[in-house]
């Protein structure tokens, strides 16, 4: 838990509890957190420590390199799966998955393609057009390109998109540098923004309608993946689904199932399974939908590591299906595990 992205605390919260909800009597627990230089701080092996809160603990802990750290966990500690719980660059993107890879220790949720593909906004919509599912129109460039054209594809933007129109950088999450444009005065602040996640920044179409989010399980072995319950999202006082939206109890209303008609339900289910298997995720995944006015239903993302707090959006569809939360958990690390036994 934890790590360098600008989803840090998000991943401090899902990593505390996911420690505090896992089955002791099952687990044998080794909380890891990873500082934001990229060190990995591990606990002394006799102690049972499970704050997850490396300022208070700093003193007994080991700051280690990554290969360090692995080799320790899986040396000394005997680490049969590593359970990731950090969202966003480093931690969801496929780095740290390839790590785990080339140390050969089981590790939860999609590998190292997959992991890299959801976490780029742009190439995953290239991807989603080609298998024929829709997405919002959008414009890319490059920090280069804005520099040396910048009057051109301002144009561009409010030729080909127009507003209101999204911006958002192409690799981060948690609605970190998204800006809704509604005045074309207000894009270069907005792309600025942007830019200060990624080198690379979507101008998408603004998609007015009702949006969602759809949870893929994915056990692997014998299993095939099962599409949850869809959550509607509908933030209370801001104009999308931003940081404060996300992260503030109470700021957004959440209905699982969403009050839709069933055929609509079900189409918002085949898409995620659909979006799952294109990018080609294992464990879980969630994807997030808007269904347009139109009746069309667009495509913005998948995430890999969905936020795992206990009023996160992927526990709250499972215990819609009748998963308790710790039932979650063992599921996505016997999905790990099944990986292992399939390799
Ligand atoms: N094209 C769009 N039209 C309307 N709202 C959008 C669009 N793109 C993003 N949003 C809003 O911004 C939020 C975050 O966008 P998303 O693409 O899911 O990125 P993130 O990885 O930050 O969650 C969405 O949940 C939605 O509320
Ligand atoms: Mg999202």
């Amino acid at each position: 838990m934890g790590g360098p992205s600008s989803e840090r605390e998000v991943s401090l919260a899902t990593g505390r509890v996911i420690l505090n909800a896992l089955d002791k009597t099952k687990y044998n627990l080794t909380p890891v957190t990873i500082n934001k230089d990229g060190k990995w701080l591990l606990p002394p092996p006799d102690r049972k420590f499970l704050s997850g809160d490396e300022n208070k603990e700093e003193k007994s802990l080991v700051a280690l390199e990554t290969g360090n750290a692995i080799d320790k966990l899986k040396t000394e500690r005997g680490a049969d799966v590593v359970f990731i719980a950090m969202h966003g660059t480093y931690g969801e993107d496929g780095t740290v998955q390839g790590f785990l890879e080339m140390a050969g220790v089981p590790y939860t949720g999609s590998g190292i393609l997959a992991s890299a593909l959801a976490m780029d906004k742009l190439k995953s919509s290239e991807l989603f057009l080609f298998h024929g599912l829709k997405v919002p129109k959008y414009l890319n460039f490059s920090n280069k390109q804005w520099n040396k054209d910048k009057d051109k594809i301002t144009t561009k933007v409010s030729e080909k998109i127009s507003l209101p129109c999204v911006i958002k950088p192409s690799n981060c999450g948690s609605s970190v540098g998204i800006t809704i444009v509604r005045k074309i005065d207000d894009l270069e602040n907005a792309v600025q923004l942007a830019f200060s996640y990624d080198d690379i920044v979507l101008a998408q179409e603004y998609i007015s309608g009702v949006e969602v989010t759809c949870a893929v399980l994915d056990e692997g072995g014998d299993k095939e993946p099962i599409a949850l319950p869809p959550t509607q999202i509908i933030p209370k006082d801001s104009e999308f689904f931003d940081y404060h939206a996300k992260y503030t109890p109470g700021a957004t209303e959440e209905i699982t199932p969403p009050r839709l008609p069933a055929e609509i339900i079900n189409k918002i289910q085949e898409n995620a399974l659909q979006v799952h298997k294109i990018i080609g995720c294992s464990g879980m995944s969630r994807t997030d939908m808007i269904l347009g006015g139109d009746g069309k239903l667009y495509v913005l993302e998948i995430n890999t590591i969905p936020g795992m707090t206990e009023t996160s959006l992927l526990p709250q569809a499972a215990a819609a299906a009748g998963i308790s939360f710790p039932d979650l958990l063992d599921k996505i690390i016997q999905a790990a595990l099944n990986k292992r036994k399939s390799l």
